[in-house]
């Protein structure tokens, strides 16, 4: 289980090794058969995190005789099917999809070696958990203390720390490097303090520019279409949900706008790490409706303290006299009544955008 902040190299920490060790053992070639068994499969919540993944791993293995392949969601399944068949040492794949896929009896998991998850809070989370239950039950698959079993994310509440230690092996190896949760320093935070009515008129003043806008809310086509030309700069802004928030690396990233909070901290973590990253110096500006926003106040104090950012005052008062302000360590649905947050879900427009990801994915298998 490794954590360490956004943008610090957390691919790279995975993807290495085991491609070192892939060569250095030697894979098997199983060209054209029907049913692939990879030695190593990588799991993330998005489309667009995974063929980021697969990229950066096509890249790593290039020239070598170890092949990755990708799946997800939302296009068809038979190009898909067509390049696993191709031969498939590294599988990368959202969980919908990748289940999809062991159900048609196109993978087999006998050979698997190593079992990553990126985003592994997430991935564990009561969005995405059960299909990660599904997919280390799979028929064949090794026992836990017969593969390696890899979590990395920058975030690990407790609970979900609980809930990993099931798939890890006993004597499983906690890795921190700096602050677990923590933002990372190079994102100069900002708070602009906002009613909802003001949002707008200050979203215009941050961006000074309007036009060109691509949003995410599309189909999968639209949406990697969207993202490769923000990735290009020939798009200078990306409007996304929090699909978006973790994991994509893009180049020059100089501005996070939060124009809605997220109702939980770490995703707020996440988010502002789009920026800053490898070393390059970001800005994140979060608009704070005290009305709406108030019980992450505290958690956003904590944050910038740790990250040595200045405080603003007025959120300061705002942690002690806000709506959250008599439950300070409410943290996702922790800390809450369960049956409060039940209720909470289904009305709340604002539901853990965790949960409707992951809805999503599950949509689009
Ligand atoms: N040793 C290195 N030297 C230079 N650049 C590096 C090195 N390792 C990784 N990088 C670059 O740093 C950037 C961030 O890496 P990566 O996306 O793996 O971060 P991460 O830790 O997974 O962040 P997040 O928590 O947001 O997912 C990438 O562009 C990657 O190519
Ligand atoms: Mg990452």
């Amino acid at each position: 289980m490794a954590c360490a902040q956004t943008g610090s190299g957390k691919t790279a920490a995975f993807l290495l090794p085991i491609l070192q060790q892939l060569m250095a053992d030697g894979v098997a070639a199983s060209q054209f058969s029907e049913l692939q068994e990879p030695e190593v499969i990588i799991v993330a919540p998005t489309r667009e995190l995974i063929s980021q993944i697969y990229l950066e791993a096509r890249k790593f293995a290039y020239g070598t005789c170890v092949r990755p392949v990708v799946v997800y969601g939302g296009v068809s399944t038979g190009y898909q099917i067509r390049d696993l068949c191709r031969g498939c040492n590294v599988l990368c794949g959202t969980p919908g999809r990748l289940l999809d896929m062991i159900n048609r009896g196109k993978v087999g998991l006998t050979k698997l070696r190593y079992f990553v998850l990126d985003e592994a809070d997430r991935m564990l989370d009561m969005g995405f958990e059960p299909d990660m239950r599904r997919l280390l039950g799979s028929p064949g698959i090794p026992t836990k203390e017969d593969r390696q079993t890899l979590m990395f994310s920058a975030t690990y509440p407790e609970e979900i720390q609980n809930l990993a230690a099931a798939f890890l092996k006993e004597d499983y190896l906690f890795l921190a490097v700096g602050m677990v949760g923590g933002a990372c320093s190079d994102v100069q935070q900002e708070f602009v303090e906002v009613t909802k009515f003001s949002k707008k008129e200050k979203l215009l003043e941050v961006l000074k520019v309007t036009d060109k806008q691509i949003s995410l809310d599309r189909e999968q086509r639209e949406r990697e279409q969207a993202l490769a030309d923000f990735r290009s700069g020939k798009c200078p802004v990306l409007v996304a949900t929090s699909v978006a928030a973790r994991g994509l690396d893009i180049p020059d990233v100089q501005h996070v706008v939060n124009f809605d909070l997220p109702n939980n901290i770490d995703e707020y973590v996440h988010r502002i790490g789009r920026t800053g990253r490898c070393g390059n110096i970001g800005r994140a500006v979060s608009f704070f409706d005290p009305e709406k926003d108030g019980q992450l106040a505290q958690s956003l104090i904590a944050i910038l303290s740790t990250a040595q950012q200045t405080v603003p005052s007025w959120l300061e008062e705002s942690a002690f006299s806000g709506p959250g302000s008599a439950s300070p360590a409410m943290k996702g649905f922790g800390a809450t009544d369960l049956r409060k947050s039940r209720s909470f879900q289904k009305n709340d427009i604002n539901q853990p955008t965790a949960q409707s990801a992951a809805e999503e994915e599950e949509d689009w298998g």
